[in-house]
């Protein structure tokens, strides 16, 4: 993937897809729960896609409509033995929780995963499974696969957790709910907690104080419900990070969740100087939600560790990233979990970035980053991690130059749209030098201009004619034949050709501009007035008081024009509001920059006002390649 230097800011309301914790739940409830378990705004991405096919394989009929999911619950002990692994894919999230419910079937499974996955630790669920009595064996007794057979009967367990994990108290809850006994977990930090909040909902009898989680001996069946996934906090912090890092971005991102053990990477942005605001607060099946609205804002650095790291766990990599905008030295520790996530984070973010110019060290538990480096493109790899790619993507924006990724395909893991939502807020040279913004107090597009920019049009010779000349010329009642719309409102180029016939030589094939005027007059450069034999006076249009003569031969006939050869005045054309805009009024004379190798500044460029006008600056061919200008590109008006 290449990533540009976004010119621009980001300005918008957006939607980020479905929380992938609460979407992998969703499936796991559904299916297991007595009935129908509709879910909205389900993430379709890699991750949650491979959930469902594990419970597929197991027996249970999911069916799959643009952003919904209906399960068709099989109940507590529904499920079926698979035809064959169950495969994860990339997600630890599936194999943990998978690993947990299927300790208590009747039947035996395996489930594999992704090279990735395969190298991903798994004691960490495999050993408060078998105190509970599950049977399981994994490769050199960590990795993936694992396979889990039946076992008489699970026990429950009272387990001190040594690490915040919700996939392994998430694990151990699924497990629980095979087992008569009570199960209590002691967290050291809270971790998310959807699966207890998801559990609730479906009627299981769970409890939870402070960090402790309790269920009861005697499980209830689980009933179907429908669920609305909040977007995920953890996709929205991308485009928190960056809104906050580009210069006068201002966005809203609508329906995230905003479940307290998630928020984590509001509360330490707010803590380095961040405008971000949450709104429109509001409970769906037992989760929050809210839309956040984030300014540019000048950060300052921070110490991040202890019981935030949980809450901001797969926010760190962009985090970091932040933090290069941040006056002084932050620092990350208490994150070592980050070494056995999609990559070893600690390892990739530092490398990677340090690659794009950023001043970041990698430590055992985390990272620290001295602020304040101008960033430059870069070669930089994934890893096929998509936390990291995603991260890159906003390091390429803020970055000198072109940035590529590697591996980047891998952000389908957890959100597909990653660039198309992006690009849906980044309205920079959208059309010539236009931006469209999204006014958010009046909740409407309008365009707005970069700084005393305007897009130059490039005129090759041309012809305009009287409708007397064009009959002449063409033939009695003939009519002009329009090809192609110019960007003035009304002209065109006509498929009409003619010669003009010079003293020394001849023109042919000179296109006609439509529509037809009061008085003929031929736009030629300098250098074909050497061709043609006749000195060309630089004048502006319908300005044609003692320019030369020139004769124009049809197929049906000449005419000998007694005045009206020039070679055009440069100009601009502008509305109004253009005007307004530039702060310049009609028949000013001013003077315009171009950009480039042969940039060069053009004076004497006489600004022309009419309503209808369309913003370009017009000079001929062969102006324009003295400035070494393609048609569009952008110049600059100074006075
Ligand atoms: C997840 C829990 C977290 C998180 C992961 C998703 C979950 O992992 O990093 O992306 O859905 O339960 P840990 O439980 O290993 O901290």
């Amino acid at each position: 993937m290449e990533i540009n230097k976004l010119n621009g800011f980001l300005n918008g309301e957006i939607r980020v897809p479905g929380d992938k914790s609460i979407s992998h739940r969703s499936v796991i409830l559904g299916s297991i729960s007595e009935g129908k378990t509709q879910v909205k705004n389900f993430l379709m991405g890699e991750d949650c896609l491979d959930t469902i096919k594990c419970f597929r394989k197991l027996g249970v009929k999911i069916e799959i409509k643009e952003r919904e999911v209906l399960i068709h619950g099989v109940g507590i002990n529904g499920l079926k033995k698979p035809d064959g692994p169950l495969y994860a894919g990339n997600s630890g999230t599936t194999i943990r929780l998978l690993t947990g419910l299927l300790s208590g079937q009747s039947f035996e499974t395996t489930i594999l995963g992704d090279d990735s996955l395969s190298k991903r630790p798994m004691e960490r669920i495999t050993k408060p499974l078998s105190l509970m009595g599950a049977d399981l064996n994994c490769n050199e007794n960590k990795y993936p696969p694992i396979v889990i057979k039946p076992v008489d009967k699970l026990n429950g367990i009272k387990y001190k957790q040594s690490k915040a994990s919700a996939q392994v108290k998430s694990s151990i809850m699924l497990a629980g709910l095979y087992t008569d006994d009570d199960i209590l977990i002691n967290q050291p930090e809270i971790s998310r907690d959807h699966t207890e909040r998801m559990m609730k909902y479906f009627g299981v009898d769970i409890k939870v104080d402070g960090k402790k989680i309790y269920m009861n001996g005697k499980k209830e069946k689980l009933k179907s419900r429908n669920i609305f996934v909040p977007g995920d906090i953890s996709s929205a912090a991308f485009y928190i990070i960056a809104a906050l890092i580009i210069k006068d971005s201002h966005i809203v991102i609508k329906d995230v969740g905003i479940n307290p053990t998630r928020t984590g990477i509001i509360d330490v942005m707010l803590e380095m100087g961040a405008n971000i605001r949450v709104s429109n607060k509001r409970v769906v099946n037992e989760e929050e939600l809210g839309d956040i609205e984030v300014k540019h804002s000048k950060l300052k650095s921070v110490e991040i560790g202890g019981d935030i790291i949980p809450r901001i766990i797969d926010e760190i990599p962009i985090i970091a990233l932040a933090a290069n905008f941040a006056k002084g030295k932050t620092i990350i520790k208490d994150a070592e979990e980050l070494k056995v996530k999609e990559s070893n984070r600690i390892d990739t973010v530092c490398y990677e970035l340090n690659k794009m110019g950023m001043d970041i060290t990698p430590t055992e538990d985390g990272m620290i980053i001295n602020g304040g480096k101008k960033l430059k493109g870069a070669k930089v790899d994934s890893k096929g991690d998509h936390r990291i790619a995603m991260m890159l993507a906003v390091a390429g924006f803020i970055s000198e130059g072109k940035t590529y990724i590697s591996n980047f395909e891998s952000v389908n893991v957890s959100n597909p749209n990653f660039i198309k939502i992006f690009n849906s807020i980044c309205h920079i040279w959208v059309e010539k030098n236009w931006i469209f913004i999204y006014n958010l107090s009046v909740k409407k597009k309008r365009r707005i201009m970069m700084k005393n920019k305007l897009p130059i049009a490039l005129s090759n010779r041309h012809v305009h004619l009287s409708q007397e000349d064009i009959e002449k010329l063409f033939g009695k009642g003939y009519e002009l034949t329009p090809i192609k719309d110019l960007s003035q409102p009304g002209q065109f180029a006509c498929d009409e050709k003619v010669d003009l016939v010079g003293p020394k030589r001849t023109i042919q094939g000179v296109r006609v501009l439509g529509p037809a005027r009061s008085q003929s007059q031929v736009e030629v450069s300098l250098s074909d007035g050497f061709t043609l034999g006749v000195k060309v006076p630089v004048k502006g249009s319908g300005s044609l008081e003692g320019t030369p003569k020139i004769t124009l031969k049809g197929p049906k006939g000449q005419v000998e024009l007694d005045q009206g050869l020039i070679a055009a005045a440069r100009h601009i054309h502008m509305s109004v509001e253009d005007a307004e805009e530039f702060g310049v009024e009609d028949k000013q004379i001013v003077k315009i920059k171009t950009y480039g190798p042969r940039s060069l500044i053009f004076e004497n460029v006489l600004v022309r006002v009419r309503e209808d006008f369309a913003l370009e600056m017009h000079v001929d061919v062969e102006e324009g390649n003295a400035a070494g200008l393609k048609n569009c590109e952008e110049v600059e008006i100074i006075r």
